[in-house]
């Protein structure tokens, strides 16, 4: 059956959905998005995903169309338009188009707007009870990584190669640290039990999920380092896992073919899944 997407104040089928072949997104991925999870029809973490989106656009000077209220309307419109119960709704807005490709832009181009749902399995995925295999990977992003945009073509390479080399995902590496997962934020238990992921800086993505993931941990009482670690210090790990809106907390099982510990999803990882997702759907909206 087909969707119903939004396009720039428009609830329309997908297949009628159309943008200019001049629009930035689609010539220099002029664009920032965000992901929010849907579990029981409700938004997860949201106001944050929305916060971000704020952000990325006042970074780059693309005009944000609507109120974060009248986002929040079109997410649950669309939500109820398609009868989603669980998954996500991917929303992208880009500069807009202009008549023809240049890489300068007006200052007064109006946007594109684009929302559209995706049903999928989130909380009895079979990455939980499996958890992940992942590779290293050169990391050969930009320098603003916390900007959400949508130049991924790194991450679908990287991706494509984990998959060649019949892993998951991948992390990726720079000066010889673990930045991220491919679309996610990375993380490893120490073998003193302590709970390790990279400090917030350009470097890396604001999850929204590392966000809400961090305070709860803080609850567990579990120690825990923002500080750089290498792929060497990830082999040699308790536990490892990853986060984002998509997957919540997937544990990490094996890392450049080496089993993470006893190569089983670790306990830690799989306590502090059960505690976002009761959490978050507590405060789902
Ligand atoms: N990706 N780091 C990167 C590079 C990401 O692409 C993502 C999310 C995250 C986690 O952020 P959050 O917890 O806010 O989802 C970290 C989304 C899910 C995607 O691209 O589909």
């Amino acid at each position: 059956m087909e969707r119903i997407v939004y396009l720039n104040g428009d609830y329309i089928p997908e297949s009628e959905a159309q943008i200019s072949i001049f629009d930035r997104g689609f010539l220099f991925a002029d664009a920032v998005y965000e992901v929010t999870a849907v579990l029981d029809g409700k938004l997860i973490d949201n106001p944050g995903h929305l916060a971000r989106l704020e952000r990325s656009t006042k970074e780059l000077g693309i005009k944000l169309p609507v109120t974060g209220a009248e986002l929040t309307a079109i997410q649950r419109k669309l939500i109820e338009k398609n009868g989603l119960v669980e998954g996500g709704i991917y929303l992208q807005l880009s500069r807009g188009a202009e008549s023809d490709r240049d890489f300068d832009y007006s200052d007064d181009i109006e946007p594109t707007l684009v929302l559209f749902t995706q049903s999928r399995t989130l909380i009895n995925c079979p990455k939980r009870e499996t958890g992940i295999k992942v590779i290293s990977y050169n990391d050969i992003r930009w320098r603003r990584r916390d900007i959400k945009t949508t130049s991924l073509l790194p991450a679908c390479l990287a991706k494509h190669a984990a998959h060649a080399a019949k892993a998951d995902d991948v992390w990726l590496i720079e000066d010889g640290f673990v930045t991220e997962g491919g679309s996610s934020n990375a993380y490893i238990v120490t073998q003193e039990g302590k709970l390790v992921t990279r400090p917030l800086s350009n470097d890396i993505l604001h999850g929204i999920t590392r966000a809400s993931l961090m305070k709860l941990a803080k609850d567990t009482g579990v120690e825990i380092e923002e500080r750089n670690f290498t792929i060497e210090e990830a082999y040699a790990a308790k536990e490892a896992f990853i986060s984002s809106a998509t997957t919540f907390v997937w544990p990490v099982v094996e890392i450049d073919g080496k089993p993470v510990a006893d190569g089983k999803p670790g306990e830690f990882s799989l306590k502090l899944r059960d505690i976002y997702i009761n959490t978050a759907k507590e405060l789902a909206e």
